[in-house]
């Protein structure tokens, strides 16, 4: 029987974290972390997202605000905005949800946002920077699974750890994560052969396919640590994970839910991200005083 890896306990540990950093960040620099969330479009599932980024950041005292366009936004006029927020001091924090309406290059608009504000790591120069080891504002879904992996003691020096899905949002920085902790990495997807073989030799398995139960129990190594990205609907309308949950938890040394593993973590390493993009810009403007 696999233990569970509780993400909502977890994530609200680190709500609570963040809410007593953002109180002392208040009394030093006399104003919250300011988080701009940003939608384009009507997109039922981007719409929740956003509402509930919005709700959890003023949860914990950061001044959360929701820009909400219309579908026909150009991709100008976004960028127009991005400008705005990149300027404006008392925002720390800037995330567009994605997907974006066809008209608009999402690849254009992430590049528009300052690297020091970019708090879904998404930014080339954040990518770059994790690349090389020294990671700066990292995207919030795989600093979740780190999280719970750390959490639960998971050791990970010379684990050998197959990440299945290799997006930007997930599966890349996943791995990159996973590889400065000294595990053996291997990014698996769509066009990999033998799947299940390679599932077989992880340690620690990370499903980030979007593809409903889609690893069966079978493909997980007895004790083995079961990460599920994935959040789809079956075709019951149940939300279910990547993974088989009934046929894989009874092999797994530890597992995560759907839902209640790695969704909840998301949003609270979003308001991890924006406290410390505040409190680093904070200390680059006091070193840019000390120099006038
Ligand atoms: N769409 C799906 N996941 C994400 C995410 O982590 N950030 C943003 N901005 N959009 C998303």
């Amino acid at each position: 029987m696999g233990t569970i890896l509780d993400g909502k306990a977890i994530g609200a540990a680190v709500r609570e974290e963040v809410k007593q950093g953002v109180a002392a960040l208040v009394a030093e620099r006399g104003r919250p972390p300011g988080l701009s969330v940003i939608l384009v479009g009507e997109d039922p599932a981007s719409v929740v997202y956003t509402r509930n980024k919005e709700k959890a950041a003023k949860e914990v005292g950061i001044a959360g605000e929701l820009h909400r366009l219309p579908t026909s936004t150009t991709e100008t006029e976004l960028l127009a905005l991005l400008r705005r927020l990149n300027d404006d001091e008392a925002v720390d924090g800037i995330l567009v949800q994605l997907p974006l309406p066809k008209q608009i290059r999402a690849d254009a608009v992430l590049d528009a946002i300052d690297p020091a504000k970019d708090v879904d790591g998404f930014h080339p120069v954040n990518v770059g920077l994790l690349a090389s080891g020294r990671p700066s504002l990292v995207p919030c879904t795989p600093l979740g699974c780190m999280r719970l992996l750390r959490e639960a003691g998971i050791p990970l020096r010379g684990a050998r750890a197959v990440v299945v899905g290799r997006s930007n949002i997930v599966g890349k920085p996943m791995a990159q994560l996973l590889l400065a902790e000294s595990a053996t990495v291997t990014i698996a997807h769509s066009q990999t052969r033998d799947l299940p073989v390679l599932c077989r030799e992880a340690d620690i398995l990370v499903a980030a396919v979007g593809k409903a139960r889609m690893i069966q129990g079978d493909w997980v190594r007895e004790g083995a640590t079961v990460i599920d990205v994935g959040i789809n609907r079956d075709t019951d309308g149940k939300l279910v994970g990547d993974i088989d949950f009934a046929s894989a938890e009874p092999r797994a040394g530890y597992i995560t839910p759907v839902p209640g593993g790695v969704g909840p973590m998301t949003i609270a390493m979003l308001l991890a991200n924006t406290l410390s993009a505040a409190r680093r810009r904070s200390l680059a403007r006091h070193a840019h005083d000390l120099c006038q």
